[in-house]
């Protein structure tokens, strides 16, 4: 007979974490998207497994291979759909981490059949806003839990930064600056600010989204243990 080795976690902590792009359909064959690869946020679902920390990771188009026992992945494409699969799962988080590039915007429709090349020199496509997932989290969250953002900028970057960890109610921001050299979409390095309300600003050096995602992940737990 089969005999199942089932992983037991080595923590009854559970995460949640947001990767990759979100792809918003203009018709079947185009989409509106960006260049998120998903490697920070697969790095994050990964050190925090490593914890022994069970992790769903709602993952949006990404080509990354991700491999452990304590990862559950579920594959998504829009922001709404991302929206969905974390709504479901969120209650039981004690720790959530947005690192989504999440489409601001979509098409009011997705056409059913493939859009012609009309007559016309120019094409106007009317976007709505899409469902903001980290505020949506922000404003259910319990006591206990934590919720931890990112914010990508590129001017007045601090200040946007902690503008997002309070509108959002996020008890973490993890600044993303592209003006560093090294930093940001598809590069395996990364430089990152980490703010947190009334407590400094953690600045971390330039290193791989591995050890990046491990000092964010410690940063983490020291503030789960300090709430609970
Ligand atoms: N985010 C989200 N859902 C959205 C937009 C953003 O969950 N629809 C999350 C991202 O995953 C990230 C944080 O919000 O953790 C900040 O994303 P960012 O794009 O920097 O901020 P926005 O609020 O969208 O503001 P803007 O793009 O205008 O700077
Ligand atoms: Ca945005």
């Amino acid at each position: 007979f089969e005999k199942k080795t089932k992983v037991h976690p080595a923590s009854s902590l559970k995460a949640l974490v947001t990767a990759g792009p979100t792809y918003e359909l203009l018709d079947p064959v185009r989409f509106i998207g960006n260049f998120s690869t998903g490697k920070m946020g697969i790095a994050l679902a990964e050190s925090l497994a490593e914890k022994g920390i069970e992790v769903t990771l709602v993952l949006g188009p990404s080509k990354e291979k991700v491999n452990h026992p304590l990862i559950k992945i579920v594959n998504v494409v829009s922001a709404e759909e991302m929206l969905q699969a974390c709504l479901k799962v969120y209650n039981a988080a004690d720790i959530t981490i947005c690192a989504a590039a999440v489409a601001d915007y979509r098409p009011v429709e997705k056409a059913p059949e493939k859009i012609k090349k009309g007559s016309e020199d120019s094409f106007h496509l009317e976007l709505v806003k899409n469902p903001d997932i980290l505020a949506t989290l922000g404003r259910m969250k319990r006591e206990n839990q934590v919720l931890v953002g990112f914010a990508l900028e590129t001017n007045n970057e601090l200040e946007h930064a902690q503008k997002k960890l309070e509108s959002k109610k996020a008890n973490m921001m993890i600044l993303n600056s592209l003006r560093k050299e090294g930093a940001g979409f598809g590069h395996d390095t990364n430089q990152v600010e980490i703010l947190q309300k009334n407590k400094e600003i953690i600045s971390l050096p330039l290193q791989s989204k591995a050890e990046i995602a491990k000092s964010i992940v410690d940063c983490i737990l020291s503030i789960h243990k300090n709430d609970a």
